[in-house]
C-alpha cells in the first residue's frame, strides 16, 4: 500500500507575508528612513516598490487561491494607518478593508499581524519601544484596527517575533534601534506590556477573535557539544530569545534577564489564545569573546565569559527541530500555528525537500499530541528581506522587482499538490523530492 501522512480535517494551509516587505512605498516608517540613510542593507538596496502589494496584492491572492491555500497571513502597517499620532488615515484603512475582502472572496481566511518590525516615524522619534508610551499607543492602534477590520478577520497576531526584533535592533545593531543590554531589557518589558494591552483591546472590540503572540524559535545548539562555553551560550540563547516571552504571556511574569519574575503583569496573564511558531532552523553557537554583540556588558567592558553570541549567522536545515519545539510548546495546552517556515533558495533546488520534511515533522508533532492547526509558508512571492535587502529569495513565486513579473517556482506547484491532498503522499514525495522519502516516511 502507498504511504500517506494525512493532516487533520480543516487544517489551515497558508503563506505568511509582512506589510513592509510586500506593500512598497512605506515612506512613513523607521525602516524606510533607515534604508535611505545608506549602507544598512547587504546589497545597498531599499524596499522601494517591494512586491507592490499596495496596488496589486489581489493578483497574488489569485495565485494563492489557485494553489488552494485556505489562509494568508499579512500585517497592517501602523505608519500608514496612523501617520501622525491619533490621526487615522481613512484611505489606508479602506485599502486594508479591500485587501481583506479580496482574500475572503477567494476563500482565504486572513490572519492579521499588528506589528511586524516597523514603526511609525513619529513613534521612533519619541523613543519607540524604549519608552513606556509605546504601550498605550500600541493598544490604541490595536483597538482601532480591531474595531474597523474585525468584521473581516477573526485571527490576530499582536507582535511578530518580539525576540528577534529586540535582538536585531537593540543587541546586534542590525536594524534601527539602539544597542545595549539595558535598552534590550526595557524594550522586551514594553513588548510584553504592549502585547498584553493589545490582546485585551482586540478581545474587547471583538470578543470572538483569537489573538496570539508570534514567536521565532531558533534551534540554538552548542557548536561543540563538548565545550562548556558553547553549551552556555546555546542555553542562554534558547532561554532568553525563545522562551521567556512565551512564559510571560502565560504566567504574566518575566524571568531573568528581563526581570526577577516576582512581579506579575496582571494583563499579561493568559494573554495568548494560541501560540504562533516561526521556525527556520538550527543555529550552532560558538562562544566568541570578540562577539560585537554583548548582552551583559556595555561595549568596551566586555566580560568574555558573558559575551552574547551573534546568533543568526549560520542557519542549518533541521526539520526535527520543528517537531521538538512544537512538542515543548504543547505543554501549554494552547492551539499552535506554524506562522512562518521557509528558506531562501532562488534556484528552488532544496526548497521542495525542505517543505516536505518540515511538514512531515509537523505531522509527527500532531501525531504525538501537539494541537497544530495550520502551516504558513514564508513566503508567497519573493519580498524585501530587511537588512538582507534583495539578496535572499524566499518565495514560492519568484519576483523580478524591476518588472514586477512573477514566475512560479516548482515549490509552488508542490505545495499546491500537498494542499489539495491534505496529505504528504508517496506520489508527491516521489515526484518532487525523492531524496527525502525516508525522512518523510519514517518507520
Ligand atoms: C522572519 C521574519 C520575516 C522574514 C523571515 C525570512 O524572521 O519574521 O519577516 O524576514 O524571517
Amino acid at each position: 500500500m502507498k504511504r500517506a501522512l494525512r493532516f487533520p480535517e480543516g487544517f489551515l494551509w497558508g503563506a505568511a507575508t509582512a506589510a513592509h516587505q510586500n506593500e512598497g512605498m512605506n515612506v512613513h516608517n523607521d525602516f524606510w528612513a533607515w534604508e535611505h540613510a545608506g549602507n544598512h542593507t547587504a546589497d545597498g538596496t531599499v524596499s522601494g516598490m517591494a512586491a507592490d502589494w499596495w496596488n496589486r496584492a489581489e493578483e497574488d491572492f489569485d495565485r494563492a487561491a489557485d494553489l488552494g491555500l485556505t489562509t494568508l497571513r499579512l500585517s497592517v502597517e501602523w505608519s500608514r494607518v496612523e501617520p501622525e499620532p491619533g490621526k487615522w488615515d481613512a484611505s489606508a484603512l479602506g485599502r486594508y478593508r479591500e485587501m481583506l475582502q479580496a482574500l475572503r472572496a477567494r476563500g482565504l481566511r486572513p490572519m492579521v499581524t499588528l506589528h511586524h518590525f516597523t514603526n511609525p516615524r513619529w513613534l521612533s522619534e519619541r523613543g519607540g519601544w524604549l519608552q513606556p508610551e509605546v504601550v498605550p499607543a500600541f493598544a490604541r492602534y490595536a483597538a482601532y484596527m480591531a474595531s474597523t477590520l474585525g468584521d473581516l478577520c477573526d485571527i490576530w497576531c499582536t507582535l511578530n517575533e518580539p525576540g528577534i526584533y529586540a535582538a536585531f535592533a537593540y543587541i546586534l545593531g542590525r536594524w534601527p534601534g539602539q544597542t545595549g543590554f539595558l535598552p534590550f531589557v526595557r524594550v522586551t518589558r514594553n513588548q510584553l506590556r504592549a502585547h498584553a494591552a493589545a490582546y485585551r483591546a482586540v478581545r474587547e472590540a471583538r470578543p470572538n477573535a483569537r489573538v496570539g503572540l508570534v514567536q521565532h524559535f531558533a534551534g540554538f545548539e552548542p557548536a561543540d557539544p563538548g565545550s562548556k562555553r558553547d553549551r552556555f551560550v546555546a542555553a542562554l540563547g534558547d532561554t532568553t530569545l525563545n522562551w521567556r516571552l512565551i512564559e510571560g504571556v502565560v504566567t504574566g511574569r518575566l524571568k531573568p534577564p528581563y526581570g526577577l519574575g516576582l512581579r506579575r503583569h496582571p494583563g499579561a496573564v493568559n494573554s495568548s489564545d494560541y501560540i504562533g511558531v516561526n521556525y527556520y532552523g538550527r543555529h550552532p553557537l560558538r562562544f566568541d569573546r570578540d562577539s560585537p554583540s554583548t548582552l551583559f556588558a556595555s561595549p568596551g567592558e566586555v566580560r568574555p565569559e558573558l559575551a552574547w553570541p551573534a546568533p543568526f549567522q549560520d542557519r542549518e536545515i533541521d526539520p526535527d527541530g520543528l517537531e521538538r519545539f512544537l512538542l515543548r510548546l504543547a505543554r501549554y495546552g494552547k492551539p499552535l500555528y506554524v506562522t512562518e517556515n521557509g528558506m531562501a533558495d532562488a534556484e528552488d533546488g532544496v526548497r521542495p525537500g525542505f517543505i516536505l520534511t518540515h511538514l512531515a515533522a509537523l505531522h509527527r508533532a500532531i501525531a504525538k499530541g501537539a494541537d497544530v492547526r495550520g502551516y504558513y509558508h514564508w513566503t508567497l512571492v519573493d519580498n524585501y528581506e530587511w537588512a538582507e535587502g534583495w539578496t535572499t529569495r524566499f518565495g514560492l513565486f519568484a519576483l523580478d522587482p524591476q518588472t514586477q513579473v512573477r514566475t512560479a517556482r516548482p515549490s509552488a506547484r508542490l505545495f499546491g499538490e500537498v494542499i489539495r491532498a491534505n496529505a504528504l503522499t508517496e506520489e508527491i514525495v516521489e515526484a518532487w523530492a525523492p531524496e527525502v522519502a525516508s525522512a518523510v516516511f519514517t518507520p
